[in-house]
């Protein structure tokens, strides 16, 4: 509040001031980044910074502690970075004075949307407006700094062929989040960062460049772990052939994780190509896997949130060498002439179970709302317990092994989308607990161990007005059509664990900063209900408002 008044009063001061120190912004021009003022074209030369190591709570966010963010973008500046990619932040809390400094230190922010609670999960993926207001509020934090670069709408979501149909699900979210930034008059571009998977990446990397542009991201970001040590190089890594994958795509990609730790002290020879003549031409850059020593052991400091110490381990000098050779020039934005070309969509196969042209439908609260309110038994609490989460999950299986759930449930492959499929997985759980009701000649609305409640006189009597209400996006969305169920018997199709894929997947890191899957492994994909089971933190923020 204090701010603002102050800068209304004077403005023009301000903004004297402010155009004088501020970060350039940058632009997209076909395949490439570029200083919007300057008309060089940029590279990302960053590090991924999500300091784990003291945090108090549960909610890690670097960009809150100042103490931390003081004491790191000296050694930002030092290692001659121009950019840090982080994966998790609390958009409640304020992040102003970290993210001056970062952007009086010319340090560019790509910020991940997804939180582990608000995420699509790989296992059991579903988009709702839950997880889309989450991603909002998010927005609406950081879109006021000049230093944030870029978001990037999932991480490592898709990592084999087993779990191809979440890609659908995170497509859904960058074309609403897309939508979401234009209805504020923001241009900052949404990107993906893949795992590098051998079986599927070639369809991520088509399927997110292809279809409508409102659909499409703004550029493509690949995590890679495959160049370990100076006895490796550019052609025996896979880093040529990553490279030739990427030559005619039409929108910027870069390296959004990249450095082997499997060979000591790490030397970081990926460096080199990626700047220079290997790569320089076809990617924007990249992200060096990751700034703090954590348990996965890829850091090259140790600190403490809220300790000004900084232990730097062997590796901070090597990078500061390789780093600060660098003199990456590229092509002038006047001079440059883009050339790359829309990808084809992936067709679906053994290694893809997404129909490309059909995207899960854009999340409305109304719509769920009114579905809500037109229940004759429901849940009596939206706010369920673990315990209770797991018990519904299970009562949900067996309800939906008896009757079709498709107007609560999705089928990629087919593309096929049910008319309450982007409802939160409790609103969905009430959709079917009242099919029960129904199908049970409303004799049966108990579920053992969960609270339920007959509501006698509905305030919602027709459920046609449900699919006609607007979607977050304010818009009316045409009512889908159902689609078949020709598979009752889910246990048959889940038997395909014959070969473990990717063999590039040796090298990759061990313990995941992903934002992205907090999924349990065992949990049974069920429409998102594995989400009762397996995040109960989820569970307590239902139905928030978007
Ligand atoms: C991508 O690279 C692989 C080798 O890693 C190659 O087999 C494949 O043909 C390439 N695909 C395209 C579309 O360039
Ligand atoms: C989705 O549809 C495909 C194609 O009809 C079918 O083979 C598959 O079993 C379905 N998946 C589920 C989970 O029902």
């Amino acid at each position: 509040m204090k701010i603002s008044l102050f800068a209304t009063a004077s403005i023009g001061a301000l903004c004297a001031a402010t155009t004088a120190l501020a970060i350039d912004p940058l632009v997209i021009k076909g395949s490439k980044f570029f200083n919007e003022k300057t008309g060089e074209q940029f590279y990302f030369k960053g590090i991924a910074y999500q300091p784990r190591t003291g945090l108090k709570g549960d909610s890690p966010d670097a960009l809150a502690d100042t103490v931390g963010c003081k004491r790191d973008v000296e050694l930002f500046k030092d290692l001659g970075i121009n950019s840090i990619r982080v994966y998790e932040v609390d958009y409640n809390k304020n992040h102003d004075t970290c993210m001056k400094l970062l952007s009086d230190a010319g340090i560019y922010l790509l910020l991940d949307m997804p939180s582990p609670k608000y995420s699509i999960n790989r296992l059991d993926p579903y988009w709702d407006h839950d997880t889309m207001g989450h991603w909002a509020a998010k927005v609406d934090a950081f879109s006021k700094y000049d230093n944030l670069a870029a978001w990037i709408a999932g991480n490592e979501v898709a990592n084999d062929k087993d779990t191809t149909s979440s890609a659908a699900f995170v497509k859904a979210a960058v074309r609403d989040m897309k939508a979401y930034l234009k209805t504020k008059g923001l241009k900052t571009p949404i990107g993906y960062a893949d795992n590098d998977d051998m079986d599927i990446r070639m369809n991520l990397i088509n399927y997110f460049n292809c279809g409508s542009e409102e659909t499409r991201v703004d550029f493509y970001g690949i995590n890679i772990y495959r160049w370990c040590g100076d006895e490796t190089d550019f052609k025996t890594s896979g880093f040529a052939d990553v490279t030739k994958n990427m030559t005619d795509y039409k929108i910027p990609s870069l390296l959004t994780e990249f450095g082997c730790n499997k060979i000591r002290p790490r030397t970081f020879p990926d460096v080199k190509s990626l700047y220079g003549s290997d790569m320089n031409s076809v990617f924007s850059g990249g992200i060096m896997y990751e700034f703090t020593e954590e348990d996965n052991e890829y850091g090259i400091v140790k600190v403490s949130y809220g300790n000004p110490k900084v232990e730097k381990t062997g590796d901070y000098d090597n990078l500061k060498k390789v780093y600060s050779g660098l003199s990456t020039k590229g092509v002038k934005m006047s001079d440059y002439k883009p050339g790359g070309k829309d990808s084809v969509c992936p067709k679906v196969s053994d290694m893809w179970e997404v129909k490309s042209d059909v995207l899960p439908p854009t999340p409305s609260a109304a719509r769920c709302k009114c579905m809500m309110d037109s229940l004759g038994c429901t849940l009596k609490s939206t706010t369920l317990s673990t315990t209770e989460g797991k018990i519904l999950g299970e009562a949900i299986g067996n309800i939906c092994g008896l009757t079709s759930c498709n107007e609560i449930s999705s089928n990629t492959s087919k593309g096929g989308y049910g008319n309450y499929a982007a409802c939160s997985a409790v609103e969905r759980s009430a959709w079917a607990i009242n099919q029960n009701y129904i199908n049970t000649r409303y004799l049966q609305c108990t579920i053992d161990g969960v609270e339920t409640t007959i509501i006698k006189s509905p305030k919602e009597s027709d459920t046609d007005v449900c699919l006609i209400q607007k979607d977050d996006m304010g818009n009316i969305a045409a009512p889908l059509s159902p689609y078949d169920d020709d598979t009752t018997d889910s246990s048959s199709d889940e038997d395909d664990s014959d070969s473990k894929s990717g063999s590039s997947s040796s090298n990759k890191k061990s313990s995941s900063s992903s934002s992205s899957s907090s999924a349990s492994a065992n949990a049974k994909p069920l429409f998102g209900l594995a989400q009762l089971v397996a995040a109960s933190g989820a569970i307590a923020v239902m139905l928030s408002a978007f």
